[in-house]
Formats: structure tokens, sequence, C-alpha cells
């Protein structure tokens, strides 16, 4: 049992139906609570991996956790998980997530799994059953399926694929009801042909859940208990089931192995792609481009090929990127241009700001309007202010830079001394000569100057020439030395 939100989430089970026929014709659908339990159980064998399956990600977020942004869309609802293998890692991954585990020691079949839930779910409530390594399912899909539910009791997600097979077929009969699921290994070879099939995802009063679960044995070719086993059982007390088709197929796709991992992964890359497309960004190639998180963007932006978005990224508007920027939790104003292989992180770059190719710039960088930052320049906790440049070859780390100030190539900040960072002031329009090294804490005054080449330790004045290098000495009549004479 997940020690997380149990206390909260424990209500007492009851076995008692008499209040059942109430149950039908639920007038006020916002009232309506739903439990939604999640399978989990599952081993992932064909992932062939030490992290349980749902941990693994899609766009960065584990497997479970899409499934759960999913159901959170549902009002009046609780999560409840059922983990299995790698039960303890799962729960720990989401001790902070709002939702309920139970653990099914056994995988004995889906009814199983899901009759371990059951003394957690609220007997006035409507049940939703999602798989954790379905991770896509739409939560329009989940109205669609519950509002169904709402006018009967029970409502299933089916899709026609052209390949049905290792999927339960939906056999319906001649007037077009569905009658029974049968599972592939278990199916008549007419069965097979059927290319309907059950996506897992099913929708079922709490009462009728309770009332028929028992009812499910595992006399089946896998000796599992099937909750396909329900709808049979529905249609043998006399009720119909209904069935509600998902809006596009990648919705139902399951990941049992590290193929359909990257499959879906594509298929997920490419919605986003679509999306960023049409709210009026260009992408040089949409299969090549990757957001794990969130990206919004402004218009007339251009992303480049083979780049990487992490966390949470603002895009303005008329930014440029080039290939191979990996950017995350960042924001990046209007008309900046990121040039290639660039990596940002937690930054903000102000307005038309330029950095790159091949710069980093670490957490706490913020660029003022219209600076530069060039090729293999780091920058850590950073700030500059407008117009200043640091152009090439330096580091520049817990430092404050005024407006219009330019670093030299070859400049760094020293801010480390084995023990604590120190800070390095510089004011505005100042000038540091190239390869200077600025030994903090320091301050360079506005107007200030520094001598190339200079290894400062003192601070500088307003309009002082900072000069901190051996002075040079030209040493008249140089022999320059000679090969010696080799031996044969
Ligand atoms: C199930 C359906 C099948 C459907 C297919 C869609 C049953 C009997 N069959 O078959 O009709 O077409 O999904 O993908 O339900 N799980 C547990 N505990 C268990 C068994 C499974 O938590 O004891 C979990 C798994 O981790 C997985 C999900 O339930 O997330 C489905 O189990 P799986 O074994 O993949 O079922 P299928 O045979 O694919
Ligand atoms: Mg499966």
């Amino acid at each position: 049992m997940g020690t997380c939100f149990f206390a909260r989430l424990a209500v007492p089970s009851s076995d008692n139906l008499s209040w059942l026929p109430r149950l039908t014709g639920v007038g006020n659908e916002a009232m309506v609570n739903t439990d939604i339990v999640i399978l989990a159980a599952g081993k992932g064998t064909r992932m062939r991996s030490s992290l349980p399956k749902v941990l693994h990600a899609v766009a960065g977020k584990p497997l479970l956790k899409h499934v759960l942004t999913a159901a959170r869309t549902v009002p009046n609802a609780r999560q409840i998980v059922v983990v299995g293998h790698g039960a303890e890692r799962i729960e720990q991954a989401f001790c902070a997530d709002d939702c309920l585990f139970v653990q099914q020691a056994e995988q004995l079949g889906t009814a199983h799994a899901v009759q371990m839930a059951l003394t957690h779910v609220r007997d006035n409530a409507r049940v939703l059953v999602l798989y954790a390594d379905v991770p896509l399912i739409n939560p329009q899909t989940i109205a669609k399926l519950l509002d169904a539910v709402s006018h009967g009791q029970m409502s299933l997600l089916t899709i026609e694929r052209e390949d049905p097979s290792g999927y339960g077929r939906i056999v319906r009969s001649q007037s077009g009801e569905i009658d029974a699921i049968v599972e592939h290994k278990d199916a008549r070879p007419d069965q097979l042909d059927i290319t309907e099939v059950n996506t897992g995802v099913l929708a079922i009063t709490a009462a009728h859940l309770k009332a028929w679960l028992p009812l499910i044995n595992n006399q089946n070719s896998q000796k599992e208990y099937y909750l396909t086993d329900l709808i049979a059982i529905a249609r043998a007390h006399g009720h119909t089931v209904k069935s509600v088709q998902p809006l596009s197929q990648i919705e139902t796709e399951g990941i049992n192995d590290r193929l359909q991992l990257s499959q879906v992964e594509r298929a997920y890359q490419l919605q986003l792609a679509h999306t960023l497309l049409n709210a009026g960004t260009s992408l040089a190639d949409p299969a090549r481009f990757d957001v794990r998180g969130t990206l919004s963007a402004g218009t007339d932006n251009f992303i480049d090929v083979n780049c990487v978005f992490e966390g949470d990224v603002v895009l303005g508007s008329d930014v440029i990127i080039g290939p191979n920027c990996s950017i995350s939790g960042s924001v990046i104003g209007d008309g900046v241009e990121i040039k290639a292989n660039s990596v940002i992180e937690s930054s903000i770059i102000g307005d038309q700001a330029s950095v790159g190719p091949f710069a980093r710039l670490r957490a706490g960088t913020q660029l003022g309007k219209g600076s530069k930052i060039g090729n293999f320049v780091e920058t850590k906790k950073a700030q500059l202010g407008k117009g200043s440049k640091v152009s090439h070859l330096s580091y520049v780390g817990d430092a404050k830079l005024g407006d219009h100030v330019n670093i030299g190539a070859g400049t760094i900040t020293c801010n480390y001394d084995g023990v604590n960072k120190h800070q390095t002031t510089i004011g505005h329009h100042v000038f540091v000569g190239s390869n200077s090294t600025l030994v903090s804490p320091l301050t360079l005054a506005d107007g200030s100057f520094v001598a190339a080449g200079s290894t400062l330790t003192r601070s500088v004045d307003e309009r002082e020439l900072g000069v901190g290098r051996a002075k040079q000495r030209n040493i008249s009549g140089w022999t320059p030395p000679r090969e010696k004479h080799k031996r044969d």
C-alpha cells in the first residue's frame, strides 16, 4: 500500500447493492464521482530493463505520468494505481502525486488487478479502467467513454486495426450489439478475422463492477482472470455494452517493447510539431524535433533540425534557432537568434540577443536586449546588460555586466577560490581586453578599461585603465636557439 495519500483516500467498501437501481439515470453529471483504476502491475519483460516499464519515458515523462495527467482531467475523480513489479520504485517516483497505490502481488490477470483496487472504489462511483502502458489516451476520449457509461452500465473503447493480432476481438451479434470479447489466444479461426479490437479502456458503474467481478473465472488458455469477461456477463444479465472510438489510433497504442516506445515517442513528437506548425512556427523537419516538456511559441519562428526542448520553454516571435540546439527551462525573447550547437539551460534571453554558435549558457544567465554571446563562451549566473558582448572563447560566471560592455576573447572570471564562489561586477561601457583573467571579487566601474592579457586582482575605477601584466621588455641581439647536431 502506498504511504502517500492512503489516509485521505481510504473509503470503506460496501457489498450492499440494494441501492443499485437508483444509480441509473444520474441527473447531475458534475456530481458523479469517478474512480479511475490504472493498471500498472505487469512486468514489462520485453522492455529488457531493470526500470519498471511504466517509468520509461515518452517525451521526457514516465508513461504513468501521461496517464495520470489525462486521468486528472476527469472532474470529481480519484486515481488508484495497481502496482506489482517494481512497486516500490513506482510509488517512490510518484510519491508527490495525489494518487493511491494498491498492490497486486501476483499478476493473475486484468480482472484480478481491478479486484485489488475494489475496496477503494466508492459504491456510488463510476469506474474507469486505464492501462499505465497506454500513455497517450486523450481526455476527450475519456470524457466520451464516461458520458456513455452515465447512460448505461458499461462502455468500451474499441478500435479497428488493420492487424488485430494479439488483441481481444470484439464479438458482435447480427444486430450489431457487443456480445463478448474473445482474447486472441482463445479465439476461433473465424473470430481471428475480426478487426475491431478491445483497447482495454472501459468504464462501468461501481455497482455493476462489484457485482460482476466475482463471477469471472480463469477457465481460459492463459489461466488468467480476464476483465474482458465482464462483457459476456453484462450481456447475460440483459445489459447492453456501448462502444466508443478514440480520435486517433495513437491514443490506444500500448507499449510492450522499446520499438513500440520509440514509435509512440515519434508519433507524439509529430503531433506536437504539427501543433507548432499550425500556430505559426516553421520547423526545418518536423521529424527531427523533440519537446520533452512544454514549448510555447509566438509566431514566425524558425527551428532548424535536431533541436531538443526540455522543461518549460517559452519562445517569443521571430526567433531563429539553428541546428542541434538544446534548450531547457528558458525564456527566449523576440527576434533572438540562437546559432548552431548551442546549449541553454534555465536562462532568460532578451529581445534581439544573439547566442552561439557553440555557446553554453548555464543556469541563471540573463541576457539583455541586443546582447551577444559568441562561439565557445560559457556563462553561469551571469547577467548582461543591453548591447553587451562576449564574442569568443570566454567564461563568465557569477558576474553582472552593465550595458554596452565588451569582453575580449579568452576572458575568464575566476569566480572560485576552491571553497567559495565570488562575484564580478562590471559597470556600463566597460572594455575588457582579450585574454584577461578577472580574479573575483572584483568590480570594474563604468567606463573602465582593462588592458589585454591582464590578470586583475584589484577593482578598477571609473575611466581608469587596469593593466595587470608584466611590462614588456625587448632584448636586442637575441640569438634564436639552433638545432643540435644530430649524431649518425
Ligand atoms: C488486454 C486485454 C485485451 C486487449 C489488450 C489491449 C484482457 C484479458 N485483455 O490484453 O482484450 O485487446 O489488453 O492492449 O484484459 N496487468 C496488471 N495485472 C495483471 C495483468 C495485467 O496490472 O495481472 C496490466 C498490465 O501491466 C498492462 C495491462 O494490465 O498494463 C494489460 O495487460 P496485458 O497483459 O498487456 O493484457 P493483454 O494480454 O495485452
Ligand atoms: Mg498488452
